[in-house]
């Protein structure tokens, strides 16, 4: 026969099993708030996008500003996938062409995005740069979310605990690329990609 505590314990463990159920499937507020990897880099690939479409309607007045924007949210970007989403991704899927091509890709946004850095809008070339490096980093973002995204989700890598580490990478980078403005340097460019154009 079941002790008076035996039967309090019971009565506990068993009352509202729906409750039970919700509680365990419910997330807490900090898994909530754990941003994806995945989800963090589309968030990007969609405001560089939004961004270039402004430039292209942008009066000349704003277009400098504009693109020194976009320079530096790509920089950020780029440093962020080769840190920390690349080397996580070269480990969890078996495709090393797919990732070569990646960082050759990289690559050549950087030369691209130094060359807009060294020029102004009275340069010739100025917008056909912009708009060579939106078409450019438009086909990269493509393969990216086509392919490497494909094959990460279906791999066992953890989007949630890399999108840790990147967003806290993000803000250091963040605030690298903000004091590198404040001292009037061209941005973080040359020494996030360790070398100059
Ligand atoms: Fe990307
Ligand atoms: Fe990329």
């Amino acid at each position: 026969m079941a002790t008076a505590r035996q039967r309090r314990t019971r009565t506990r463990t068993t009352r509202n099993p729906r409750r039970r159920a919700s509680a365990r499937r419910a997330p807490s507020r900090a898994q909530a708030r754990r941003p994806d990897a995945l989800r963090m880099l589309k968030d990007d690939h969609q405001k560089v996008k939004e961004m270039f479409g402004r430039f292209e309607r942008a009066q000349s007045s704003t277009k400098e500003g504009l693109a020194r924007t976009i320079c530096e949210e790509l920089k950020v970007h780029a440093q962020l996938e080769e840190e920390v989403f690349y080397p996580a991704v070269r480990e969890a899927i078996d495709d090393e062409d797919m990732m070569e091509e990646a960082e050759i890709e990289h690559d050549t946004a950087k030369y691209l995005i130094a060359k807009i850095e060294a020029s102004s809008p009275s340069d010739e070339s100025f917008d056909a740069c912009v708009k060579v490096l939106g078409e450019y980093i438009q086909h990269h973002v493509k393969e990216e979310e086509g392919e490497m995204f494909k094959k990460v989700r279906r791999s066992r890598l953890d989007t949630a605990a890399l999108g840790e580490q990147m967003k806290e990478r993000k803000g250091e980078l963040i605030g690298e690329s903000a004091r590198g403005r404040d001292r009037g340097r061209r941005g973080i460019g040359s020494r996030l990609f360790g070398r100059s154009a």
